[in-house]
């Protein structure tokens, strides 16, 4: 998982990179041989019974004969009903020591997020030991690699569940409620998540990605995402704030609202609309003149501007690195 990242990149639940998902990773591998055990046990008894009854046939002297208690019939049964037990009882208690190995708390979090799940993004709000050193961001997670980050889930409107599989489980993000999970990345990369409980029509559009990064690297990143972003005077920030911002915040500037993701590095992420178009000059330009054609049902409006205004946000929203 180097730099050349994609859209299209896919997530990995088979694999995984962090003492939160490892365990999952192997009771998935677990259950599935118990599952491929199981089928190759019944169908050779199957096939061993068709056969045996098919020589019976083919010998008159044993075609009459009943499968009776002397044949050890029953026998069959118990047999069958020990095994399946041993084995419920078995993949149970795995389950539920894996369960308790990804949900229990990680001694003292290195990092602490409040994700909020909103129809169709998710709020990312890293919590400092001040409130001037808590900000806020979407839809792309930073963390440190090998620390353990706690993740306190929200519900904005509806239910929705938060996945990253390379390196947690699922938790579901439900409004009036607070969800605790962990993650942690051993290595450093792009690990992909999506949305996973359905929340409405834009639910598949709820991708969410965490960039792993060595601590010094996460540091820097941090302290960037700190600045408020302060773009001289433009007409594209004026139509910004006019028309954008009682939704979008951009801190340090004029623009505070927060219905919509806050903007204030939009340069820094690389997507935008939670996972749906690339941040590029031409992938704004399209998602804000029509966001209902990239992502429709999208609570973002059509903001009605004129091609030459347009190009004016565009290039303002292009400072905001
Ligand atoms: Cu949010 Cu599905």
């Amino acid at each position: 998982m180097g730099a050349a990242f994609s859209l299209a990149w896919p997530m990995t639940y088979l694999k995984t990179y962090g003492p939160r998902a490892n365990p999952i990773t192997g009771l998935t591998w677990g259950l599935m041989d118990l599952s491929l055990a199981v089928i190759a046990i019944i169908t050779v008894l199957v096939v061993a019974g068709v056969w045996v009854r098919r020589e019976r046939r083919s010998r008159p002297v044993f075609a009459d004969l009943l499968v009776g208690r002397e044949a050890g019939g029953l026998r069959w049964i118990w047999i069958g009903l020990g095994l399946t037990i041993v084995a419920l009882v078995a993949s149970l208690a795995w389950t539920v020591a894996v369960m308790a190995a990804v949900g229990m708390p990680g001694g003292q979090p290195a990092l602490t997020l409040e994700i909020t799940g909103h129809q169709w993004w998710w709020e990312v709000r890293y919590v400092g030991a001040t409130p001037n050193q808590t900000f806020v961001t979407a839809n792309e997670i930073h963390v440190p690699t090998g620390r353990p980050v706690l993740v306190k889930l929200n519900g904005a409107d509806v239910i929705h569940s938060f996945w990253i599989p390379a390196l947690a489980g699922k938790t579901d993000a439900i409004p009036g409620r607070t969800n605790l999970t962990w993650l942690q990345a051993d290595r450093a990369g792009v690990y992909r998540g999506q949305c996973t409980e359905y929340c409405g029509v834009q639910h598949a559009n709820m991708a969410a990605f965490v960039t792993a990064d060595p601590p010094a690297v996460f540091e820097a990143w941090r302290a960037g995402q700190l600045r408020a972003s302060v773009p001289a005077a433009s007409p594209g920030k004026q139509l910004f704030v006019q028309r954008c911002g009682a939704c979008h915040t951009v801190r340090g500037g004029e623009a505070g609202g927060v219905v919509g993701p806050d903007l204030t590095h939009l340069m820094s992420r690389r997507t935008l609309a939670a996972g749906t178009v690339p941040n590029t000059p031409d992938g704004l330009s399209g998602w804000i003149s029509n966001p209902q054609a990239l992502k429709p049902g999208a609570r973002m409006p059509a903001t009605d501007l004129s091609g030459p205004e347009l190009g004016q946000v565009v290039a303002y929203l292009e400072t905001l690195t």
